[in-house]
């Protein structure tokens, strides 16, 4: 969900990408932006594009036709970032582990002691398709052992979870704002540092992609101010407020607020006999990954909360589709009032799929998580 200051915002008049009043917007959004990457990487902007914009961006600034890539992959977005780096000419070293499992070090360890002169280890934060909260810590510092670069994908836990850019010395990350950002679709945020630029300046060949060439997109964030595109105003509005409220309610109570309403989530389902898919010591608290039980047609529950009680929960992806719901409490949808809602309306949804629950057993459940 969106905030009405952020939509307010959005629909405030237009003014030129190079306006003198923009200009300082972007520098807001840039300074907005490094506080929730907790960095004081100067290139820190938003790339006009949803998260695989961002996706794209790093990869193929950072990727030369030939150069070793060590991707995680145990999700959707993991399979993603595989294919993009192979599309920018990278030979791709795929670090496999179950979906709803995450990526462990030691096989980091093994792939890189496997390559030549590795370039990139890259990694998702927080899998979206399975509820995988991924510790980057140590895959960073095992990349930099070995002499590469490490790349984060901070869609879903930028604002949400902490995401420690400087501390955890990663290079590069990307997000998107549809996510814990409590904001539309549209741009991704993006933050390189000292070792990324460096990597990008001593290219032997030009980035693939003109749009997303980041020498020439930090002339036009950066003191020059050279035109490169047109930005989408209304977005970078949007984006402003948006970071301005995960400021005005600070980076901790906010984490704090994610992982209560995650913690009350998780007991009500609990109460009634439903378990999560990832594994227990890393699971996201905005992305709520749920075993279908046996004899119940997923769908059909999904299509009864949104028709019946306006609620939208997703179904499982690529080998988990049909075997999980997926519900999100991102942002400003991270309330208790939600999970109270969605679990009672769950609970009555599967009664009508037969499953004999007593009513009330979830909500109660949650309930004293909420009260203790
Ligand atoms: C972890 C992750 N990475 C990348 C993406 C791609 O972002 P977008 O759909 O905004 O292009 C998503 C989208 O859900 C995501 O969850």
């Amino acid at each position: 969900m969106v905030h009405p200051r952020v939509l307010r915002a959005m629909a405030a008049p237009l003014i030129g990408h190079l306006d003198p009043a923009f200009v300082t917007m972007m520098e807001d959004v840039k300074a907005l932006l490094r506080l929730v990457f907790a960095t004081a990487n100067p290139l820190t902007i938003p790339i006009s594009g949803t998260g695989s914009a961002g996706m794209e961006a790093c990869l193929v600034n950072l990727l030369e036709p030939g150069d070793e890539c060590v991707v995680g992959v145990n999700g959707v977005f993991g399979t993603r970032m595989a294919e993009v780096a192979e599309r920018a000419g990278a030979t791709v070293v795929r670090v496999e582990a179950p979906w709803g499992r995450v990526v462990h070090p030691e096989q980091i360890g093994i792939a890189l002691r496997g390559c030549r002169r590795p370039k990139l280890v890259a990694l998702v934060h927080a899998e979206t398709s399975t509820g995988a909260w991924q510790p980057l810590e140590q895959p960073a510092q095992l990349a930099h052992e070995h002499g590469a670069l490490f790349l984060a994908d901070c869609v879903t836990s930028l604002g949400g979870v902490p995401v420690e850019i400087d501390r955890w010395e990663i290079d590069a990350a990307y997000s998107g704002t549809q996510k814990c950002l409590s904001c539309p679709p549209g741009l991704s945020p993006l933050t390189f540092g000292p070792r990324a630029l460096d990597v990008l300046t001593r290219r032997r060949t030009k980035v693939q992609s003109w749009y997303l060439d980041l020498s020439l997109l930090a002339q036009y964030w950066g003191e020059e101010r050279v035109y490169h595109h047109t930005a989408p105003i209304s977005m970078n509005y949007a984006l402003r407020e948006a970071l301005r409220m995960v400021a005005d309610e600070g980076l901790g109570p906010r984490f704090a607020r994610h992982r209560r309403n995650h913690e009350a989530l998780a007991a009500g389902l609990t109460a009634i006999g439903l378990g999560l898919h990832a594994e227990e010591r890393h699971r996201l608290p905005m992305l709520n990954a749920i075993t279908v039980p046996e004899g119940v047609d997923e769908a059909r529950v999904r299509g009864q909360l949104l028709a019946d009680h306006g609620i939208e929960i997703g179904g499982g992806l690529g080998p988990l589709r049909g075997r999980v719901w997926r519900i999100g409490l991102m942002g400003e949808s991270s309330r208790a009032a939600h999970v109270l809602a969605v679990l009672a309306a769950l609970e009555g949804a599967l009664r009508r799929e037969g499953m004999r629950l007593a009513p009330g057993a979830a909500v109660a459940a949650a309930t004293s998580v909420y009260e203790a």
